[in-house]
């Protein structure tokens, strides 16, 4: 018979109907009631073993984790809590779990930081359950936005020779023999004799070579991993983290601002329409982490307040020197509250500065624009001033920068001038100016991180908790 899922089971009208379903034993009480979840939903199904005629070996075999398989009939339960359950006939133990041995006793409430230790079954969690089919969600719905809107999806490399953003936080690819590397003539380090006869590493971004398919396509997204090796551990950065980078011919600033924003919505309202329950949990998970926090420290907005409010507010789109001048004259800076204080145009913003904006000063989400260019990439639209150029950063409540992008810089002289003043080779990049020289045209695009709108959906506070095995300094388990 056909496993039935246990979510679409806990939604069907019980008509004494046979059925059979498969997964893990959550909990088993009195020798009689088993709560059976498969990762479907966080809510179990409550199996009533009495009539199968088990044997006192077998029900000693029921633990926490074990899989089973059922079959049974479908009934109105009669006990509180639940709507529906299944008398089981037969019961068969697919896999044993040994309780002694088994690491994740549900029982006593284990921590975030050593469910991280054992990443392997931490999916087995109401938490992680939640998290997961949460970035699931979120994930078809950008496909889904993008592909309503006629957008291409282009696979950009994984591997390349490149450093798009020119920050040198780069993964080499090498074959070379470590312990043993051929030299040249300048006793470095021959890249010739190397699998690509070159240098390679891991990509940083798929922009450029998303640039190269809207000078074709106009409209193109990437939605894909990307590494770097930026020595940061903190609890929003990964070394292999994923992005979604739009790119689209002949749009300006503006409309690169307008799209961004959409976007955003479009997916926070979809999971909102269909994983309610899962945000639903994660929101009273929050509020109960937030009881250990003292009152001031605690946020006025549970979860699913939070989500709204970013649905019914415009974001506040402001200037860097706007957001500079409100910083410096702020009481926060006044009484030298801010870790970094801010003194002078130019500056780069910290994180606590771009939550301050958001979470004290506008209480909104904000778009800053029109950067230094000296704190930014080189391929980004130069402004008449001579000083800033055409970028973007989405600024969240809770995250701080979420969105990062620009206007790019169409005109090739400019875009030469400005690679040379900041060393990023010109001759590797010829074909990415090229695309400047054979029929430019004024485009724009950005890049989400997946990982940090996740966050923001789920409420969870460590980006180690929403990708499945995280990549950090000194760890690579699993
Ligand atoms: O601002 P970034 O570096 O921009 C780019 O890479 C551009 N090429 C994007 C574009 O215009 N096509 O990164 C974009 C976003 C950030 O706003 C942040 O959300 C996320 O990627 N991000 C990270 N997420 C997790 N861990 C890290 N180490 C991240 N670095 C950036
Ligand atoms: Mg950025």
């Amino acid at each position: 018979m056909k496993r039935a899922r246990i979510k679409d089971v806990l939604k069907t009208s019980p008509q004494n109907q046979e059925i059979t379903v498969k997964g893990w034993v959550r909990s088993f009480r009195n020798n009689m009631f088993i709560a059976l979840n498969d990762g479907s939903t966080n809510n179990n199904l409550q199996v009533v073993v009495e009539q199968a005629g088990l044997s006192e070996e077998t029900l000693k075999r029921i633990t926490t984790s074990a899989s089973i398989s059922v079959t049974g009939t479908l009934i109105a339960s009669q006990g509180k809590g639940q709507v529906v359950e299944v008398q089981a006939k037969t019961v068969e133990i697919l896999g044993d779990s040994d309780p002694d041995k088994y690491p994740l006793q549900l029982k006593n409430k284990p921590s975030l930081e050593y469910l991280r230790e054992i990443a392997h079954l931490r999916f087995r969690t109401n938490t992680f359950g939640a998290v997961f089919r949460l970035r699931n969600a979120l994930a078809f719905a950008i496909h889904k936005f993008f592909n309503e809107k006629g957008f291409l999806y282009i696979h950009t490399p994984i591997i390349t020779a490149s450093d798009a953003e020119g920050a040198g936080e780069t993964f080499h690819v090498t074959n070379l023999d470590m312990m043993n590397l051929p030299k040249n003539e300048k006793s470095e380090i021959d890249f010739k004799q190397d699998f690509f006869g070159r240098a390679a590493n891991l990509t940083v971004s798929g922009q450029l070579e998303g640039e190269l398919a809207a000078m074709a396509f106009s409209d193109i997204y990437t939605f894909g991993p990307t590494f770097r090796a930026e020595n940061s551990n903190t609890p929003r950065h990964l070394a292999e983290f994923w992005m979604i980078e739009p790119e689209m011919a002949f749009f300006d600033l503006n409309d690169n601002m307008d799209l961004a924003e959409d976007l955003l919505k479009y997916v926070i309202r979809y999971a909102m329409d269909n994983n309610m329950e899962d945000i639903e949990f994660l929101s009273q998970r929050l509020t109960e982490e937030e009881k250990q926090k003292p009152q001031n420290e605690r946020s006025e907005l549970t979860l699913i307040e939070k989500l709204k409010f970013c649905l019914d507010n415009n974001f506040e789109r402001v200037t860097y020197t706007e957001a500079i001048d409100i910083l410096r004259d702020s009481n926060h800076n006044k009484k030298k509250k801010f870790q970094y204080l801010v003194n002078e145009w130019g500056v780069d913003l910290q994180s606590e500065h771009e939550r301050y904006l958001v979470e004290k000063h506008f209480k909104k989400p904000v778009i800053l624009t029109d950067y230094p260019k000296n704190i930014k990439a080189f391929y980004m639209r130069q402004n008449d001033d001579g000083k800033t150029v055409r970028a973007m950063d989405i600024l969240f409540p809770g995250i701080g920068e979420i969105v990062g992008g620009s206007q790019r810089e169409e005109r090739l002289e400019k875009l030469e001038t400005r690679m040379k003043e900041m060393n990023i080779p010109v001759e590797e990049l010829w074909w990415y100016l090229d695309t400047r020289r054979f029929g430019t045209v004024p485009h724009a695009g950005f890049g989400l991180g997946f990982e940090r709108l996740v966050l923001f959906v789920t409420g969870m506070t460590n980006i180690r908790d929403v990708i499945a095995f995280p990549r950090t300094p000194n760890n690579c388990e699993f």
